[in-house]
């Protein structure tokens, strides 16, 4: 019997202030994309803003459906839209934010198991890092620097 141990860093910025400039301006793409949300069933409204490597900013929030599964969340929104419009463009970094129309959300918000999965085809497909940074409404922003981090034995092309 063998052990493997998989392990992951993650940053952690208080708050927005502490943020690269440059990583700054994407999350408050990714605050204002909340605004875009359609959540009218969980009330929680996810944007989330990629910077692509031809210098565009392509956004996405939550779209929900009245026949639940059939709605996307925000994260697949947008790495979708990025991947129909800019085919050959590489992503260099996901930043995320999320409220409730209930509550005030100031714990970091990680990306669903699914949209993990989607965005480290895109990082596989790629041959490039991801970063991802995401957080609630207010308070500390985390720090992915890869979807291996986030999807540790992810399930990959390799595998078919
Ligand atoms: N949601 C996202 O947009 N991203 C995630 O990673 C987690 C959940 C959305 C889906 C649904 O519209 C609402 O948040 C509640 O689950």
């Amino acid at each position: 019997m063998k052990e493997l141990t998989v392990s992951a860093t993650f940053k952690i910025y208080e708050q927005l202030s502490e943020l690269p400039s440059a990583v700054f301006c994407l999350m408050e793409s990714a605050i204002s994309a909340r605004n875009n949300a359609y959540a009218p069933y969980s009330k929680f409204n996810v944007g989330a803003a990629l910077l692509l490597d031809n210098g565009k900013v392509v956004i996405g929030s939550n779209q929900e459906n009245a026949a639940y599964p059939s709605g996307l969340c925000a994260e697949r929104v947008a790495v979708f839209q990025a991947g129909a419009l800019y085919p050959e463009a590489k992503i260099k970094r996901m930043a995320i934010s999320a409220t409730s129309q209930n509550h005030k959300v100031i714990e970091p918000i990680p990306p669903c198991g699914a949209c993990r999965q989607s965005i480290a085809e895109y990082e596989i497909r790629q041959e490039e890092k991801i970063e991802v940074y995401f957080m609630g409404e207010e308070g500390a922003i985390m720090k992915s620097e890869s979807l291996s981090d986030l999807l540790p034995l992810m399930f990959e092309k390799s595998h078919l």
